[in-house]
């Protein structure tokens, strides 16, 4: 059985520094390091092209290191470096729509004492979770602090909300425990058709189907999201650089430029006008990513306010875990009892000009273009 998890991160096995294989930069001799005195040409070729490769990759380890170096000063960047290569913390969101709920799930467990919703943490690892008399699960597996960016919706009852960047749907679900599917509604949104698909198996694995039809999973590019003044409260989980993830994946960290960070913060801001849009008047958006990097936090937010003529404010909250940041709250594992990376920030919009929202976005130069996916409705107990 396959057991989903809030984002991917958490399935990252236990990693120390020397495993990532990036020793410093310099160039080194193959024939010394094969320890043999003669080589064939093609064998000398075959080793220098690795070793130049490993001498590339190494590079690029060091740039990324010194980035984040900068940001954090070398002794926080040293502890969070550690505590990123360590296994991801996992918590249990306790499902409300099962009805044989066996939760908290071991002896061992205790509640996350910084949330709301009924979320448990043990020294053990959890058991599967299982499927009551209507097929949906008991509790789903995620980071604590992904609870705490559904909990800054502060969810009301009737509320219409929008989870623009849903997949794979740890915080969709996250939403789903705080809403009366009788009187609110859901959109959960993804793009990507197989992330999507992921989405909808989740859903529809924790919430019965005759509740389902309050919810709706589309597949359209966030960014041209072109309903607006519609939603009491929008979720912009944004696709971020993902540090975490990154330092998981030697080849993919091997593609990593400060382009990568920039091209992001782009992408998140034109994600976050189209969230300021789709917001009633006096409608709550939180925006939120996993990423250290400061470009697609509070400068996400600085350069919303600098465009001036979108009129929205900042709610500031004391968060029980993390810290203050110039705009928002981070959550950071080495400091927060290995919970996040999580960034969040809280705006209010405070005016209704549609119109002020498009001309920022078309401001932005080449935003990636995924749309055209039809309206995908989630199967009800009609069907
Ligand atoms: C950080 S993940 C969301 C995680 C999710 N909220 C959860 O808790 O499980 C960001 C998601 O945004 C999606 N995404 C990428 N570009 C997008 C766009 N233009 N509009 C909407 N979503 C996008 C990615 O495919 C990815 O699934």
């Amino acid at each position: 059985m396959e057991v989903d998890v809030d984002d991917e991160s958490l399935e990252m096995p236990e990693l120390d520094a020397q495993q990532l294989d990036f020793p410093p930069p310099g160039r080194r001799n193959p024939r010394k390091q094969s320890g043999k005195k003669s080589l064939s040409k093609s064998k000398m070729k075959k080793l220098l092209k690795q070793e130049l490769e490993k001498e590339r990759k190494s590079n690029v380890f060091h740039s990324f290191s010194a980035f984040y170096e900068e940001q954090y000063g070398s002794a926080r960047w040293s502890s969070l470096m550690a505590c990123l290569l360590s296994k991801p913390r996992v918590a249990c969101l306790v499902n409300k729509y099962c009805n044989e709920s066996s939760v908290p799930p071991s002896t061992n467990s205790t509640r996350v004492p910084f949330l709301k919703l009924p979320v448990y943490e043990s020294s053990a690892l959890f058991p599967h979770p299982e499927r009551d008399t209507h097929n949906v699960f008991d509790y789903y597996l995620m980071d604590a602090a992904s609870v705490l960016v559904t909990e800054a919706l502060d969810l009301e009852v009737g509320d219409k909300v929008l989870d623009l960047c849903a997949a794979p749907g740890g915080k969709t679900l996250g939403i789903l425990q705080q809403l009366d599917l009788l009187q609110g509604a859901l959109v959960a949104n993804e793009p990507s058709p197989t992330r999507s698909k992921r989405l909808s198996k989740v859903i529809s694995e924790y919430v019965p189907a005759n509740l389902r039809t309050s919810i709706r999973v589309t597949r359209r590019n966030g960014i041209k999201w072109m309903e607006h003044d519609l939603y009491d409260k929008v979720l912009v989980d944004a696709p971020c650089s993902s540090e975490r993830h990154l330092l998981h994946d030697p080849k993919e960290l091997g593609t990593w430029t400060p382009r990568r960070t920039e091209n992001c913060a782009k992408r998140q801001l034109a994600l976050l006008f189209a969230a300021l849009r789709a917001a009633k008047l006096y409608g709550r958006i939180v925006y939120s990513t996993c990423s250290l990097s400061q470009l697609e936090n509070d400068s996400v937010i600085s350069k919303a306010l600098e465009k001036g003529k979108l009129d929205f404010e900042i709610i500031q909250k004391q968060w029980p875990v993390g810290e203050r940041t110039e705009h928002g709250w981070i959550i950071l594992p080495d400091v927060s009892q290995g919970w996040g990376p999580i960034y969040i920030a809280v705006l209010k919009k405070l005016s209704t000009k549609p119109e002020l929202f498009e001309e920022c976005v078309e401001d932005l130069e080449e935003l990636q273009d995924t749309d055209g996916e039809p309206l995908l409705l989630l199967p009800g107990p009609e069907s």
